[in-house]
């Protein structure tokens, strides 16, 4: 049996080049406010290294030209490096791996902690040994500071050594190799200084949003043995600046030098200007020890939010830990006043331009079991940009909002208008702006907000004005069609980017996509449940600022009941009008020819082709409606729709679709293992372990050293919690129905509803344990196997499960009650 320690550690024992991009992403430390790659501190930008830190809600915009094209993007910038730190000596080179004999390497995350640890045995070209060893963490418990630790032993030598610690404005976005022709420098009227005996400091511009960043660094030698420092001198650089400390350093003695950093935006709350924030945050910094003792001490706290247990699983363990530390490094309680969103790649590269897509649809439901005010704080940057989807819906003609497929600082559609097909090295025309689902992703994550939290207060505030604006948004780009007597949705795309046209090429966009418009009509019944759900004298107000008339709730009445839902002949659900009769691919001879053909997009682009014209699909579509509605819901829905919806058509669905996707997101796999962890269990779990290796495993082959995909990350975790424990919040009732994969004995973990906090839940082969803890908050319904328990504070509720040739399903359960 492996010790239970692996599943907190992510670590590897050599140094790889080829790797090193793909572990930089995953060794990034941070805590929603700002994230830093785990690159080396003696490294610089280069075809092997990129350090990049990123803050929250900090966007650039910068034209280029393109084949004679003008365009103009809006990209996360990539902030003042923080990390360098390097040494040499006997004033020989500067320490840099490529230089030395690597005798010992060992690079490690430690989960629980968040922190990142190197150990380096070198023997130098005059054949001297130093080991290095060097710790950092981004701080949880102060968000704008972060440190590093170097412990340089001198094995077998004595003699001096330089420090060299600075900070490099002279960075750019140059991460990503596709965007390489763009423009990307987005610092400028860099100022640089000593700020006190023992620290300088960097501040910075954008160019063209005009944030100001300033990073202000502390250097002290701590608590070495034998190590003196003699002098210290400043080397001030254009875009960087500089300190070398010189040291003397016995044999077999060790140098401790400790770099504390402060950084600071214009946009932070709470401060007079940046440069003199990150002075005085960084001037009282406690020691490293003091910082990483507070900075654990949160990690502590967030993982007792976060517990979560597969017994005999430690890879799988150690895989949602490490999914759980990035997607809180990404969005944290620290993100609450930036005004930032969801970040599809977190803040831990530059692909997507750190841009904000549909990807909280598989963010916000685990944080609204988890971490519910994080939940609502990102809910408030769709809300803030209210104004501008309103705008948009307008230039195209609609009503109510209608969100960006792309969004970034201000909420305009960000989508890149041009792209390149690296394979082909073409620039094609890029629709995917048509993905006006993304709207349904936000009401949809106000929704699940409001059912987990039952707070009315949010959904008055922010909740409800998002769902309705987005409800009305979809009923007024809905038309009637009389031939059919049924509202139809033209010219759109689905979450399936490969068919952005029919092929023909009438028009951009295809009609009646199955999932957009089953989610049209859910989001126009939510939106009428939420107008009952207010508060009268709410209700009243937001209906008269939003100018809801009784017509034309009854138009979305009647919109909810008449969506047109296209089938195939079989009565599968339709990707889309006219799917049926596209051309079945050759998946077999394209795998063979390709081997990957993920990006089959890209593959047919390439070859002169389009998979506008195939039966082929890069994600999950129809069967997200699975993903999002349990079968009852939509049973629900299609009722109210007029179709007939069996249960048992569902595999039929699943198996079909499954037959025809490539998988080119890494969202995919975990939406296909979800549909089928409730249908074909076998089927559920290898897909569910390879969303698992999204990023650690870099499965789309080169990606992940861009960014991870938060996504993926956070739904893997979500897929534990609420598909295998059946959790579901529906009419008020908190509803249980586990069903593990064969794979799983044990499943433990922890959530928060309606204000209790942690409820430890645990399924043990067919026993089911719910325990809330002793608390003040309001005792809730509890439904398991069709019947409805109140359970309240200090409450144990114990279920037994049958095994199902389908799964296992709920049986009665009982209550204890502790004694008063
Ligand atoms: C996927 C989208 C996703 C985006 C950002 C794309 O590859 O197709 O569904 O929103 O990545 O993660």
């Amino acid at each position: 049996m492996r010790d239970r320690a692996d599943e907190w550690v992510l670590g590897w024992d050599d140094f790889d080049p080829s790797q090193e991009g793909l572990r930089e992403t995953l060794c990034t430390t941070g805590n929603g406010y700002f994230a830093t790659r785990g690159a080396a501190p003696e490294a610089v930008a280069d075809a092997v290294h990129y350090p990049g830190t990123y803050a929250a809600g900090i966007f650039n915009r910068l034209a280029s030209t393109v084949e004679g094209r003008a365009l103009e993007h809006e990209s996360l910038v990539n902030l003042p490096n923080w990390l360098p730190l390097t040494f040499r000596v006997e004033g020989g080179p500067w320490f840099r791996l490529a230089d030395v004999e690597v005798e010992r390497y060992r690079q490690q995350l430690d989960l629980r902690n968040g922190v990142l640890t190197r150990r380096i045995a070198v023997r130098d070209r005059s054949r001297r040994r130093t080991v290095i060893v060097q710790r950092r963490f981004t701080s949880m418990d102060e968000p704008h500071l972060a440190a590093l630790e170097t412990v340089i032993e001198a094995v077998d030598w004595s003699g001096t050594v330089d420090v060299r610690s600075g900070l490099d404005g002279g960075v750019a976005n140059g991460g990503v190799r596709r965007y390489q022709g763009l423009g990307n420098r987005h610092l400028g009227a860099i100022r640089t200084g000593r700020w006190a005996d023992d620290g300088v400091e960097l501040s910075a511009r954008t160019t063209q949003s005009e944030i100001t960043i300033a990073v202000a660094a502390r250097t002290r030698l701590g608590e070495g043995r034998g190590s003196i420092e003699r002098f210290r001198r400043l080397v001030p650089g254009r875009a960087h600046v500089t300190e070398e400390i010189v040291c003397e350093l016995r044999r077999g003695a060790t140098l401790v030098v400790e770099k504390t950093v402060a950084l600071y935006t214009s946009r932070d709350a709470g401060i007079s200007e940046p440069r003199l924030a990150a002075r005085r945050a960084v001037a009282t910094a406690g020691t490293f020890a003091r910082l990483l003792r507070a900075h654990s001490e949160r990690w502590r706290d967030l993982w007792r939010d976060w517990h979560l247990r597969l017994e005999r699983h430690v890879d799988v363990d150690l895989r949602l830990n490490l999914h759980v530390v990035h997607l809180l490094q990404a969005v944290s309680e620290h993100t609450g006043d930036l005004d930032a969103g969801v970040p599809a790649r977190g803040l831990h590269g530059e692909a997507y331009r750190g841009h904000v897509f549909w990807d909280e649809l598989f963010v916000l439901p685990t944080l609204n079991f988890n971490m519910p005010h994080v939940a609502s704080t990102l809910l408030r940057y769709r809300h803030r940009r209210l104004p501008e989807a309103r705008r948009a819906a307008l230039e195209a003609g609609h009503a109510g909002a209608m969100f960006p497929w792309q969004s970034g600082s201000d909420g305009r559609e960000e989508s890149q208008t041009w792209h390149l097909n690296p394979r082909s090295g073409h620039w094609t025309p890029d629709r995917s702006h048509r993905q006006r689902h993304v709207g349904l992703a936000v009401a949809y994550g106000a929704w699940q907000q409001f059912q987990t939290t039952g707070d009315v207060d949010v959904l008055s505030r922010f909740g409800a004005e998002l769902i309705l604006e987005v409800a009305r948004f979809w009923a007024s780009i809905a038309r009637y069609d009389a031939s059919r007597d049924r509202y139809v949705i033209c010219g759109i795309m689905g979450p399936d980017e490969y068919h952005d046209a029919y092929p023909d090429d009438r028009g951009p966009g295809v009609d009646n996509n199955a999932y957009t418009n089953v989610m049209a009509a859910w989001v126009l019944c939510r939106a009428l449940d939420v107008l009952d759900r207010l508060p009268a004298a709410r209700r009243h107000a937001l209906r008269q600022q939003l100018g809801l008339t009784e017509a034309e709730l009854r138009r979305w009445q009647r919109i909810s009941r008449r969506l047109f839902v296209p089938f195939h002949e079989d009565g599968i659900i339709s990707q889309f009008e006219g799917y049926e009769s596209l051309d079945e691919l050759d998946w077999e001879a394209y795998r063979a020819r390709y081997g990957d053909i993920q990006r089959l997009d890209r593959i047919l682009e390439a070859e002169g082709d389009t998979p506008n014209r195939y039966k082929a699909s890069k994600q999950a579509d129809v069967l997200m409606l699975f993903y999002l509605l349990s079968a009852d819901q939509l049973a629900e829905l299609f009722a109210r729709l007029g179709y007939r919806f069996e249960y048992r058509t569902i595999p039929d669905n699943i198996a079909y679709y499954a037959r025809r996707t490539s998988h080119g997101s890494t969202l995919s796999r975990l939406v296909h293992s979800w549909v089928l962890a409730r249908g074909d269990r076998p089927g559920s779990w290898p897909l569910f372990v390879e969303a698992l290796g999204a990023d650690v495993a870099d499965a789309q082959g080169g990606t992940t050293s861009e960014g991870i995909h938060l996504g993926a990350m956070a739904g893997t975790v979500d897929l534990v919690q609420r598909c295998y424990l059946g959790l579901e919040v529906r009419d008020d009732v908190l509803w249980l129905n586990p069903r593990l994969p064969d794979e799983l004995d044990v499943l433990e973990t922890t959530i928060r509803y309606r204000g209790h906090w942690r409820i430890g839940v645990r399924v043990e082969g067919q026993r089911l344990r719910l325990n809330v803890p002793s608390g003040d908050s309001a005792p809730f319904r509890l439904g398991f196997d069709r019947r409805i328990e109140t359970v309240g504070p200090g409450d144990t509720f114990e279920g037994h499960l049958r095994r199902h040739p389908h799964g296992d399903v709920a049986r009665v359960g009982r209550l204890h009650r502790p004694m008063s």
